[in-house]
């Protein structure tokens, strides 16, 4: 049990309430970012002359060999310390000795918390921000591949009109290019130092918490110590997107389980993405798609658990704060793992694309456009609709298509039909006219195909610049 206080206490503490207390079991994973912080807290502290440059020579050459020994494995982070900063701390001073005791000066575990959270925060926001990029850029291919592959529109998850995989694909680039845009704002708004807040009312030391943060790659320090060593906005935030990012994963996941079932089979999952059954021989199940859909559940969760440990905490720091790791650090993994996963099980399905089409042309989806063909003639659109809906009573009646009745039969039921109702009704007529900014037509989504092309050249490097500061 070894700790960094007790000199006020005169009773060993309670092994259960040590082990209840303790967060080395999951803060461990920042040791990179708590040694970086350390090195970065002693070089200021040595340009200030608070500590003399052999200190500052021996306590980096110390941290540098702890976060060797970890990597190589010589050194094992296990439960001895209470948490990650004790560990490196007593490492360091059983050492370098003396010296290593003066790494604290100026510093409290409350700020460098804070720190360490945030360091580690800023590297899943510009790794989830690369997933988030292949994902796109599996999703442009797809759709620069099928610019004319039919496929039924759906609303209330009925056939709707018809439109191309490149269309419904396109909708996911949007979700999840906003998605990306939501990293970058995170990561605008959360890049400031904590360090140098203290417990939470600064330090009487002349820090130069400006040149602390520039170390660190921040473009800044925070502003406010209270709010520095209390502030856990920018992981709700974070959770908060990775949420969204998971609602989209799951809605699309969604999408995939019905196109792959018996009834659409408009698509193909790959061998390697699906998983079969102990007792059906015949099975091929969408398990990857499932997952992914049933894993948003816990990422949702963090959010709410975050939310509710923070909105009842004064000021400044609470040890209910510590609650801000596990499930949030189990959110980071989740996410990350399940936009990889979706990502390869996108990049390897196929797509039944006769069956799409047909798919497309029953289900009376060139209704709209029939009604527009009456419009064109001359029939106000509202007598127009009225009449398709007797036209599609009829062919249900009949158990047919409109464009597989004779034109007598149209005639029928409105004299305004002539011969070119065919080719105004037929499915590739139908997507082809919809060149609208936004809409299925081949020829308005190449352009849009274009500017994504665009947008993924250009924001190639936004985070990689930020990055170099770092
Ligand atoms: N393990 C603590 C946490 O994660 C570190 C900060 C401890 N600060 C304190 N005053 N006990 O929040």
């Amino acid at each position: 049990m070894a700790q960094l206080w007790g000199g006020r206490f005169t009773k060993e503490t309670d092994r259960q309430v040590y082990e209840f207390n303790a967060s080395i079991g999951f803060d461990k994973r920042l040791y990179r970012q708590d040694i970086a912080g350390s090195i970065a807290h002693v070089t200021m502290l040595a340009k200030q002359g608070i500590l003399t440059e052999d200190e500052r020579k021996a306590i980096i050459d110390g941290l540098i060999s702890i976060q060797e020994d970890v990597e190589n494995g010589k050194l094992v982070i296990d439960d001895t310390c209470e948490d990650i900063h004790s560990f490196v701390e007593t490492h360091l001073t059983s050492r370098i000795g003396e010296a290593g005791k003066k790494l604290h000066t100026g510093r409290s575990r409350n700020d460098q918390v804070a720190l360490d959270m945030r360091l580690y925060t800023r590297e899943q926001v510009c790794m989830t921000d690369a997933l988030l990029k292949q994902l796109l850029e599996t999703i442009l291919h797809v759709m620069e591949e099928n610019v004319e592959t039919y496929m039924p529109g759906f609303t209330h998850l009925q056939k709707a009109q018809p439109t191309t995989l490149a269309h419904h694909y396109g909708a996911y680039f949007e979700m999840f290019k906003r998605d990306r845009l939501r990293m970058r704002d995170i990561f605008q708004r959360m890049n400031y130092c904590p360090l140098g807040a203290g417990a939470l009312a600064g330090t009487t030391y002349p820090l130069d918490r400006d040149y602390t943060a520039k170390l660190l790659g921040f473009y800044g320090p925070t502003l406010n110590s209270m709010d520095s060593v209390s502030d856990r906005d920018y992981l709700i935030e974070f959770l908060a997107a990775l949420s969204m990012v998971m609602m989209h994963l799951s809605r699309f996941c969604e999408e995939i389980i019905l196109w792959n079932s018996n009834e659409y089979r408009f698509v193909e999952i790959d061998d390697a993405f699906s998983t079969g059954s102990s007792i059906m021989p015949q099975k091929k199940n969408p398990d990857i798609a499932e997952l992914v859909r049933g894993k948003t559940g816990r990422v949702y969760g963090a959010l709410m658990g975050l939310l509710t440990t923070m909105k009842g905490l004064p000021l400044a720091y609470n040890k209910d704060m510590q609650e801000d790791k596990e499930t949030t650090f189990d959110a980071f993994d989740t996410a990350q793992g399940c936009i990889q996963l979706f990502n390869g099980m996108l990049s390897t399905m196929k797509f039944h694309k006769e069956r799409m089409a047909v798919s497309a042309m029953n289900g009376f989806t060139n209704a709209t456009d029939a009604a527009d063909y009456l419009v064109n003639k001359g029939v106000p659109f509202r007598d127009a609709h009225g009449i398709i809906g007797r036209l599609v009573l009829y062919c249900i009646e009949k158990d047919t298509s409109i464009d597989a009745l004779s034109l007598e039969e149209m005639q029928g039921i409105s004299d305004k039909f002539e011969s070119d109702i065919y080719d105004a009704v037929s499915l590739k007529t139908c997507v082809e006219k919809r060149l609208t900014v936004g809409a299925p037509g081949p020829e308005a989504m190449k352009k849009v195909i274009a500017l994504h092309r665009e947008y993924l050249a250009q924001e190639e490097d936004w985070f990689q610049k930020q990055d170099e500061n770092i």
